[in-house]
């Protein structure tokens, strides 16, 4: 899929990797709609529309059940059907990382509304335009959190592997369309979300999110990179 005219929604595009492929995708040609909860994107997409990109914002929550189909017209409204799901926006959780003994049930419940009840949502919204036009892919972003436990990652691991099982659930019912479904690990990223889970890491170890958001897009361009059903890890693409 030429990301040149290609439409991508892209959660969680206020910074960190959201922010890297909406800059990135936006500068291919895309027409590109960030969103997030704070006005940040606002902020992106003007710049990028100052550099002659494509590029709105939406401001919304992906766990708000209430904002999706409102959002979603928007969107279209916006740049068009949309060809690219990316769902990249992550929570931690309202508190800190903890102990599951500790982790209140409200954490994990934030933590599955944001990773997969609202990505369900945004791609029962989306997905039959897809369909329609037989174009597209709903892309996952995971983490390692979803294949191996951490003391006290348990919240965001549970609902990063429920993430990865809705990528592969969709990706069943999808074979034989030319609209994917897979899921990628970015691996350690210098983002905020990690200085604020790892505060002490050092992070001339850790991947950019532009490099990162580079092998994403060549995944989102490139079927052969990133079949149906796929779960990849980025580092492991184009290296
Ligand atoms: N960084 C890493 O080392 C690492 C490792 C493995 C996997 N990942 C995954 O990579 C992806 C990107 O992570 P990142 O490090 O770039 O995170 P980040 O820097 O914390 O950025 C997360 C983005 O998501 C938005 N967001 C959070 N909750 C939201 C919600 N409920 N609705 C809409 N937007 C929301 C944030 O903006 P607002 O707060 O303004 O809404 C922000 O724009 C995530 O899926 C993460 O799980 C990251």
């Amino acid at each position: 899929m030429e990301l040149k005219d290609t439409t991508m929604l892209i959660t969680g595009a206020g910074r960190g990797l959201g922010e890297a492929l909406a800059r990135q995708a936006a500068a291919a040609g895309a027409r590109v709609v960030l969103l997030s909860r704070s006005e940040r994107v606002r902020e992106i997409a003007r710049a990028l529309r100052d550099e002659g990109r494509i590029a709105h914002a939406i401001v919304a929550d992906v766990a708000d059940k209430d904002a999706v189909f409102q959002a979603a017209g928007a969107a279209v409204a916006l740049v068009g059907p949309i060809d690219v799901l990316v769902h990249n926006a992550a929570t931690l959780g309202p508190s800190t990382l903890r102990p599951m003994l500790d982790t209140d049930c409200e954490d994990l419940e934030h933590a599955l509304g944001v990773h997969v009840l609202g990505p369900f949502r945004w791609s029962k919204a989306l997905l039959p335009s897809m369909l329609l036009r037989d174009r597209g892919a709903l892309v996952h972003i995971t983490s390692d959190a979803a294949t191996t436990a951490y003391p006290t990652w348990g919240a965001y691991g549970t609902s990063k592997a429920a993430m990865e099982q809705l990528a592969r659930s969709f990706a069943v019912e999808l074979e034989g369309t030319n609209v994917r479904s897979f899921s990628v690990d970015p691996g350690e990223m210098d983002t905020d979300l990690h200085a604020r889970a790892m505060p002490d890491a050092d992070r001339a170890t850790l991947a950019s999110p532009a490099a990162v958001a580079t092998r994403v897009l060549a995944m989102i361009a490139r079927e052969a990179l990133a079949p149906n059903g796929a779960r990849l890890i980025a580092s492991e693409v184009l290296s």
